[in-house]
């Protein structure tokens, strides 16, 4: 099958470009710095390499002008990026560029690929369990962002299912994966991480089951199931502590 891959060039994007490479799959990779997209796309044997702004209208729209033309049957959403700090310490510029890669960019995507998908076709959107929480003090654009993505495909999943669309739509929620991630958004995890080779894996063949919310890791699948119990306040109070200390290293 044909695949694009957003966010390709490193972390959690590569390693699924690498699992979809080695089942047979073309895998199309995206992201913005050529450079990393080409190490990246040697060492996936990938079929072909789009370097875009997805934080841009006109980086947005020419991946959409790809998608129309080669019609993947696999799309994954994946290319995203958060920034740690208090809201008046990252720059309103930042986080609408935040808005733009981690919304705008995989909605348009998203709907583009509605146009043509149809019966054994794929959609994964990469959220986070950050899509999962109530707020996310000190990250609370990137949390914002990952509500979006959680809730736009779970509405989308239940109208495909109402036109008996055969297409498949899914969102992946990771707790802290070992990543590029950390230093991009300017913090440290205080808690474990998984790897992305693991959670790439993972990620790949719940997709393939079609499952609708993916969440690799016992831990974190725990972590969700419990956080419901506690009262929102004194959940956000939490949170922040655990961000304050990823800040503080
Ligand atoms: N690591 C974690 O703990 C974790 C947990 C939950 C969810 N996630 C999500 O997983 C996804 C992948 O992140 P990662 O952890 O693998 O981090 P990463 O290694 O930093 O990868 C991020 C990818 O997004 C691409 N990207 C960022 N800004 C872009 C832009 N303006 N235009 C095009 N591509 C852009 C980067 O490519 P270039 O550098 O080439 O632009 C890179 O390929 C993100 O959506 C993230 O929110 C991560």
């Amino acid at each position: 099958m044909k695949c694009l891959v957003t966010g390709a060039s490193s972390g959690i994007g590569k390693d699924m470009c690498k699992v979809l490479s080695k089942m047979g799959h073309e895998v199309i990779m995206v992201s913005s710095d050529e450079d990393k997209l080409k190490k990246a796309f040697k060492a996936v044997k990938g079929y072909n390499t789009l370097a875009v702004d997805l934080s841009t209208n006109e980086g947005a729209n020419k991946v959409i002008e790809l998608i129309r033309k080669e019609k993947p049957e696999i799309v994954i959403n994946d290319a995203g990026f958060g920034a740690f700090g208090f809201y008046d310490e990252v720059s309103l510029d930042r986080e609408m560029e935040m808005v733009s890669v981690n919304v705008l960019a995989l909605h348009k995507i998203t709907k583009a690929c509605l146009e043509y998908m149809g019966e054994n076709n794929y959609i994964l959107n990469v959220a986070s369990i950050a899509g999962l929480m109530p707020g996310g003090p000190l990250l609370s654009t990137y949390y914002a962002t990952k509500s979006y993505v959680r809730s736009y495909t779970l509405g989308i999943y239940e109208e495909l299912k109402k036109k008996n669309s055969k297409v498949n739509i899914s969102v992946l929620c990771p707790g802290p994966v070992d990543t590029n991630f950390n230093k991009v958004a300017g913090g440290l995890f205080s808690i474990s991480s998984l790897s992305s080779d693991y959670v790439s894996k993972y990620a790949i063949e719940k997709m393939f089951k079609k499952k609708l919310i993916i969440i690799p890791g016992f831990s974190v699948k725990m972590g969700y199931f419990f956080q419901r119990f506690v009262p929102t306040k004194l959940l956000l109070s939490m949170m922040f502590k655990v961000q304050h200390k990823k800040r503080n290293g």
